[in-house]
């Protein structure tokens, strides 16, 4: 018997929630948004609870504490030593991947314009479409790395990433692991590949590892930051906004082990105002960090659930959907290419005939066409019933 109930369901529909309020219907089934549908780890809850009891909300530091927090955590969980030193707070990591990119130029060897245009980015595709917006917005210039899909897995092409990151020497790789949206959770061969990469082509490395924490089916997802010889060019994302379900609350960090290399970053950050964390973002993070590893675990363990629901359902009624092995994070990402529409026909008819709202593969990049993302933290009665609902088109 688990201690936590993630079967229980929890309105929140009229929160201002995006996933639930953006395209409202009564009888909505959102699975598109990467938040949970779960209320976060008790602890936490206490820790705000207590933290509002308090009444004053002002200014604050950061204090010492958090950084032991955090350090603590990625050893015993992760075992990835992080000096305290190293870790840089910030509201949001796409809020600080944006800072960081308006010194993209400076960032390596200090020389060049403060501005995101004309910066490298090389990157994975799919990719995450909050980097793809970021990208855009500002100007920087996007090589995509169109990763390769067999039999269902998806691989690095990497003869495509060499011969690309050999024209763009002096730029960033942008790296996701584990890797939304595909849920690869890369293994270390593959990191040393990457790494090994940027060192030859002189590219600076930001690893965003947001996902890391949400491991449904078991397994480590590996730092970058435990790897050898690619500390000096790296910046690594890591959040308790996924695994502990706390986007809304403005915390994360941005951790770079070279004390030069985070001495710029930190100015960037600094000059965009990243920094200014707020009371409840720090306190919910260190509850999580101090106390929610028992509740992160079960959490885990019931979306393995699902994913094992999901694809049980999938292969008895819906037999020509594809479901792409899960390893990381909580979005299964599923191949409905044998159906004559495209991903954001598919998502459109979900959402207007069935009030059944995924994410449109290509989203995430025109790699993603013929592919929906499908949201898996919820309580299984609400998949089940998105499951359903979608029988009727996948007929
Ligand atoms: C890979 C990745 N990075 C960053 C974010 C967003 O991070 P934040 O809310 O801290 O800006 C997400 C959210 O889905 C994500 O999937």
């Amino acid at each position: 018997m688990e201690k936590y109930d993630f079967s229980a369901v929890t309105d929140r529909r009229h929160s201002g929630c995006v996933k639930w309020d953006d395209e409202y219907h009564d009888d909505l089934i959102p699975m598109w948004v990467a938040d949970m549908d779960f209320p976060t780890a008790p602890c936490v809850v206490r820790a705000l609870a207590d933290r509002v009891a308090h009444g004053v909300y002002g200014y604050e530091h950061v204090p010492e504490s958090y950084y032991e927090s955090v350090s603590r955590w990625f050893e015993s969980r992760h075992g990835w030593h992080i000096g305290e030193e190293e870790i840089l707070p910030a509201t949001g990591l796409l809020p600080a991947l944006v800072a960081i990119l308006h010194r993209g130029h400076t960032l390596l060897h200090g020389e060049g314009e403060p501005t995101a245009k004309g910066v490298k980015v090389i990157m994975q595709m799919p990719a995450y479409n909050g980097f793809l917006h970021c990208l855009a917005d500002n100007g920087v210039e996007l090589t995509g790395n169109a990763m390769r899909c067999t039999e269902g897995k998806y691989t690095i092409d990497w003869e495509d990433l060499e011969r690309k990151a050999d024209g763009q020497r002096g730029g960033i790789m942008l790296f996701c692991n584990p890797h939304n949206p595909t849920g690869r959770v890369w293994t270390r061969n593959e990191l040393e590949r990457v790494a090994d990469i940027c060192r030859r082509y002189d590219l600076l490395l930001i690893s965003d590892e947001i996902h890391g924490e949400v491991m449904p089916l078991g397994g480590q997802y590996i730092p970058m930051a435990t790897l050898d010889g690619v500390r000096d060019r790296l910046i690594v994302f890591t959040s308790p906004g996924k695994g502990f379900n706390l986007a809304g609350t403005g915390i994360s960090n941005v951790i770079v082990p070279d004390a030069s290399l985070r001495k710029r970053v930190s100015s960037a950050l600094e000059a965009m105002l990243v920094t200014d964390v707020g009371v409840f973002g720090v306190t919910a993070l260190q509850a999580a960090y101090n106390e929610g590893a028992e509740w992160l675990d079960a959490v885990n363990r019931y979306i393995g659930e699902n994913y094992r629901f999901l694809c049980a359902y999938i292969t008895e009624e819906m037999p020509r959907l594809r479901v792409t092995p899960l390893e990381g994070t909580y979005l299964a990402w599923v191949w409905h290419g044998a159906y004559p529409y495209t991903s954001a026909e598919m998502e459109r008819k979900l959402m207007n005939e069935l009030h059944v709202r995924v994410s449109a593969g290509t989203f995430y990049g025109k790699e993603g066409e013929g592919y929906m993302r499908v949201n898996l933290a919820c309580p299984r009665s609400q998949l089940e019933e998105g499951l359903r609902r979608m029988k009727t088109l996948f007929v």
